[in-house]
């Protein structure tokens, strides 16, 4: 019997890639850099199942170069590239990787908070640029991280374990999130608020919803306006989440203290974008999930997906699983 063929849009860990070729023909895009639109295009057209990047437009158009498409595999937990009700009415399942890379991410927002806070960029690129020339009681002056007020926008896996990393700094931790989640309360001590009152009363704002039509630019001109004008934003979901130009006039004239992203619109952020221009803005490449164990459990979970998906499993980590009460064909 014919082995399946499957599209894997980038280098992904050896394990997780000897589990596809034991079982399918793998077609693998290797170069170091997402696979071109058109060659996407053009090799899905023989595709039993995509394994996909973040990177990777997956939508009418490609599922229509897609007739023997079976499963759709994303190596990331967020699916905001993939239009998934197209996938749902064409019967096709959707997998991502929830849970896996949660400490992790957490990890790295954490590490923003503190960078910006403390000024650690900045400070590093004194040092480096040999401009150290003594101990000064107001050099770098930042903002202390414990004891300030944490908020969460969005208490899911990651703003969750966000959370839990604050209470150890001492902050007193807010949150506002589309569904109030009253036992995370009790066993973090953290409190729900209105959006309203998160924006205005947290001295560190971290951003931990999903992309969606509802988060899109939530955080814009006015909802900075709101902010304390000593207050932080740290972003680690998806960049368009937050209006970059909102944000680049409230750190240019003020409106708040800082902004850590590690996440941007459009992504990746030229070199010449306004945000990167400023002193109180700190950027990395969205790094989130970029430990070497958590990204070999991504791309693991994502093989199972995909082979699940192959052999008309349902899929261990599906977004619309839907696709198997409703089936359409
Ligand atoms: P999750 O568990 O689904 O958490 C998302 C939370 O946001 C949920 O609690 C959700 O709803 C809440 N939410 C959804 N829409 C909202 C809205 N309009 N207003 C307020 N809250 C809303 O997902 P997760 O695993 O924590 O991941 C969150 C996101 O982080 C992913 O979607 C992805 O985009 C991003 N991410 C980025 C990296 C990185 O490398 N930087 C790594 C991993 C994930 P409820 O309040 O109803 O629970
Ligand atoms: C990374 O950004 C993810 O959504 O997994
Ligand atoms: C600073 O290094 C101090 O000793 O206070």
């Amino acid at each position: 019997m014919a082995r399946p063929n499957v599209l894997v849009t980038r280098r992904i860990h050896p394990d997780a890639l000897h589990m596809l070729q034991s079982v399918a023909e793998v077609d693998l895009w290797t170069e170091d850099r997402p696979i071109p639109r058109d060659e996407l295009l053009r090799r899905v057209a023989r595709a039993d199942g995509l394994y996909t990047m973040l990177t990777d437009r997956v939508d009418e158009e490609l599922l229509e170069q897609a007739p023997r498409l079976r499963v759709v595999s994303n190596m990331a937990v967020g699916y905001d590239n993939i239009d998934v009700a197209a996938c749902t009415r064409r019967g096709i399942p959707v997998g991502h990787t929830p849970g896996v890379l949660t400490d992790t991410t957490a990890d790295l927002a954490f590490a923003l908070i503190l960078a910006a806070a403390r000024r650690l960029v900045e400070a590093v690129d004194y040092v480096r640029a040999g401009k150290w020339t003594t101990w000064s009681p107001d050099l770098f002056l930042g903002y202390d991280v414990y004891g300030s007020t944490l908020g969460i926008l969005g208490l899911g896996r990651i703003g969750t374990a966000v959370a839990r990393r604050a209470t150890g700094f001492g902050m007193r931790v807010l949150y506002h999130s589309r569904t109030r989640h009253e036992e995370v309360e009790a066993a973090l001590g953290i409190t729900y608020v209105d959006f309203d009152t998160l924006l205005g009363e947290s001295d560190i704002l971290s951003i931990h919803t999903p992309l969606t039509e509802e988060t899109y630019h939530l955080i814009g001109a006015a909802e900075l306006s709101r902010m304390k004008s000593t207050a932080i934003l740290v972003n680690t979901a998806r960049g368009g989440v937050v209006d970059p130009m909102a944000l680049y006039q409230a750190l240019k004239n003020g409106t708040i203290a800082y902004a850590a992203l590690d996440v941007t619109e459009p992504e990746p952020i030229p070199a010449d974008h306004p945000l990167l221009s400023l002193p109180n803005c700190i950027v990395v490449p969205h790094i989130g999930s970029a430990s070497h164990a958590t990204r070999r459990r991504m791309a693991i979970m994502a093989a199972e997906n995909l082979l699940a998906g192959l052999e008309g499993r349902q899929l261990p980590y599906c977004v619309n699983p839907e696709v198997y009460t409703h089936p359409s064909h």
